[in-house]
């Protein structure tokens, strides 16, 4: 019995052996593979220009999914990395490091068939006539050359849009924003200020009071996700290390409308709410920010009067408006790109208004009827992308045509009239919603899901680990997941870090 019991033991021990030796192998040539891109072409003047603009969502699952063997591809924009925005608001309060969520442009453009052309620039101008784009430097070292045009024969318009403020006094003096990975650095450092000022000795009880006030501005899903983000931090480590101030710590989220998450399900919205009373967070909805001062908050009351709330910091998380690039473009056009929301396209992601339908406008920048999230970006730059090898087929039929005529090989013409006819026809987009996720701290996230067309809403802990498990598989690289796996692993061992750098 003992020799079969050590003959089952061994067997185990041995395929134990296998999977680690053959799961390290893998994770090793994947890396290796990652890290030693093969040869690409050259850049070909005789091939056409894609001129990608912007290294968001939707340019960057557009450069992963395009073939661009038979084009030049440049791409434009003032940062040279992508950010996973999902993850952003845990960098905010030092779950995750930034590194976690960035990924440069050339870890993924390096491994293109062709070389793609990476310039870390900010786009000033646009001219769909001439078919120009002009770009200028703005990082902090410049060379003799900071500004140039050059031409492109298709536009991929993916600049995203910046956050609305509505003019309201004081926000972009004294409100953190949550858009950029500098916003989430910004946040914390501020964060971390507002508690070592309020731990300076002699401060009085109001301006304690004050400094540790911690109001978000936008009941929308990144306002709910801040204000879980800060709670987290609150219980999970501030107790500890600041036991004195923490207790006196005060979330509070402020909603112009009468209901927070308008996109989520009414029980869901319902679960966030009762989560966030069990957690202490204030949810003032139907209240309207009027202005933001160095030291409070004005609101506007549900019942119409005035309030001056102190505060130590602001979040304003309240929505987005286009770029002013994106406006100077539409107005190009004032007759047909009226929508003040973004830039009018097609079903095929044309921009309306250029009349040789060579820009294509995706993301946030647009104004498409979609809701301006990740999943709607990355969609639109995945089906861009085969567009563009449509294109290419058309291409060759145009020019199997012009030869066939110059032949005067008319049954043949007819035949590829025909087959450019139908290639000109490009198939439009499609929108296909996985559903809508969100983290709300406390180790709980909502979910509204479609499986197998069915929609299911649910709150709590496992959806909290199904919301963790779909971000990191929907990370674009393994690196990614990696370091965010690693950064979760390295919080619940070691706590968040409190320095303020
Ligand atoms: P972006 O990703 O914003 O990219 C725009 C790009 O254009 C950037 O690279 C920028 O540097 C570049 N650019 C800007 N100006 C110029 C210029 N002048 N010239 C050239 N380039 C320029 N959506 C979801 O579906 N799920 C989520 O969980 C989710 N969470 C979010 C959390 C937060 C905190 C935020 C802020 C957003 C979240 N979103 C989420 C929304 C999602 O991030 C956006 O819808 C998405 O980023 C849009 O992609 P985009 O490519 O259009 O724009
Ligand atoms: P949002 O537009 O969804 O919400 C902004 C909120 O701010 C609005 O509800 C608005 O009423 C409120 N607001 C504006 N001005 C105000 C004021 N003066 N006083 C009080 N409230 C005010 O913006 P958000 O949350 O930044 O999201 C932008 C887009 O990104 C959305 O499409 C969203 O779906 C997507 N997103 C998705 C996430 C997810 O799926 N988990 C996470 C974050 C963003």
């Amino acid at each position: 019995r003992g020799s079969r019991w050590r003959g089952f033991l061994a067997g185990v021990g041995r395929i134990t052996l296998i999977t680690l030796v053959g799961g390290a192998g893998t994770f090793y040539y994947l890396t290796y593979k990652d890290r030693h891109p093969g040869v690409q072409l050259p850049y070909d003047p005789s091939k056409k220009n894609i001129v990608v603009l912007g290294s968001g969502w939707a340019a960057t699952s557009f450069l992963k999914n395009i073939d661009n063997t038979e084009y030049n591809v440049i791409v434009v924009s003032p940062r040279n990395f992508f950010l996973f925005t999902p993850l952003l608001p845990s960098v905010a309060v030092g779950t995750l490091t930034s590194g976690a969520i960035l990924q440069p442009t050339r870890y993924l453009t390096r491994h293109k068939p062709r070389q793609v052309t990476v310039i870390e620039a900010e786009v000033k101008a646009v001219d769909p006539q001439a078919k120009t784009v002009t770009f200028a430097d703005e990082s902090e070292v410049k060379g003799a050359v900071s500004s140039t045009t050059i031409n492109y024969d298709y536009l991929v318009y993916a600049v995203g849009a910046e956050t609305q403020t509505f003019g309201i006094p004081g926000v972009q003096e004294h409100a953190c924003f949550m858009k950029e990975i500098n916003d989430a650095e910004n946040m914390k450092r501020r964060f971390m200020d507002c508690i070592e000022t309020a731990a300076f000795p002699g401060q009085s009880k109001e301006e304690i009071d004050r400094l540790l006030h911690m109001v978000v501005v936008g009941g929308g899903p990144t306002g709910v996700e801040v204000s879980g983000e800060i709670h987290d931090f609150l219980v999970e480590d501030l107790k500890q290390w600041y036991p004195e101030l923490a207790d006196r710590i005060r979330i509070t989220l402020v909603e112009a409308l009468p209901s927070v998450l308008p996109m989520f399900s009414k029980k869901l919205i319902d679960y966030t709410i009762s989560t966030f009373k069990e957690a202490k967070i204030d949810v003032l909805t139907n209240t309207m920010v009027k202005e933001i001062k160095p030291q409070s908050v004005v609101l506007q009351m549900p019942d119409k009067t005035m309030a001056d709330v102190p505060v130590g910091m602001v979040v304003w998380a309240g929505g987005n408006k286009p770029r002013q690039l994106s406006v100077d473009l539409m107005n190009q056009y004032p007759e047909l790109q009226k929508n003040r929301r973004g830039i009018t396209i097609d079903d095929c992601l044309r921009m309306v208004g250029p009349s040789d339908s060579s820009v294509f406008a995706l993301g946030d920048c647009t104004s498409s009827g979609y809701a301006p999230t990740a999943q709607v970006a990355s969609q639109q730059g995945a089906y861009l992308a085969g567009i563009f090898h449509q294109l290419l087929k058309r291409d060759a039929i145009a020019a199997q045509l012009s030869e066939t005529m110059a032949a005067g090989n008319t049954r043949e013409a007819k035949q590829l009239r025909w087959r450019l006819e139908r290639a000109n026809n490009l198939r439009p987009f499609h929108y296909s919603h996985q559903g809508s996720l969100a983290y709300i701290g406390h180790d709980r996230a909502i979910a509204d899901v479609n499986i197998f067309n069915k929609a299911i809403s649910s709150g709590g802990v496992a959806t909290f680990l199904f919301w963790r498990s779909a971000y990191l598989s929907t990370l674009f690289s393994l690196r990614n997941r990696f370091l965010v796996a690693n950064d979760w692993i390295k919080c619940r061992l070691f706590g968040r870090d409190l320095v303020r750098d």
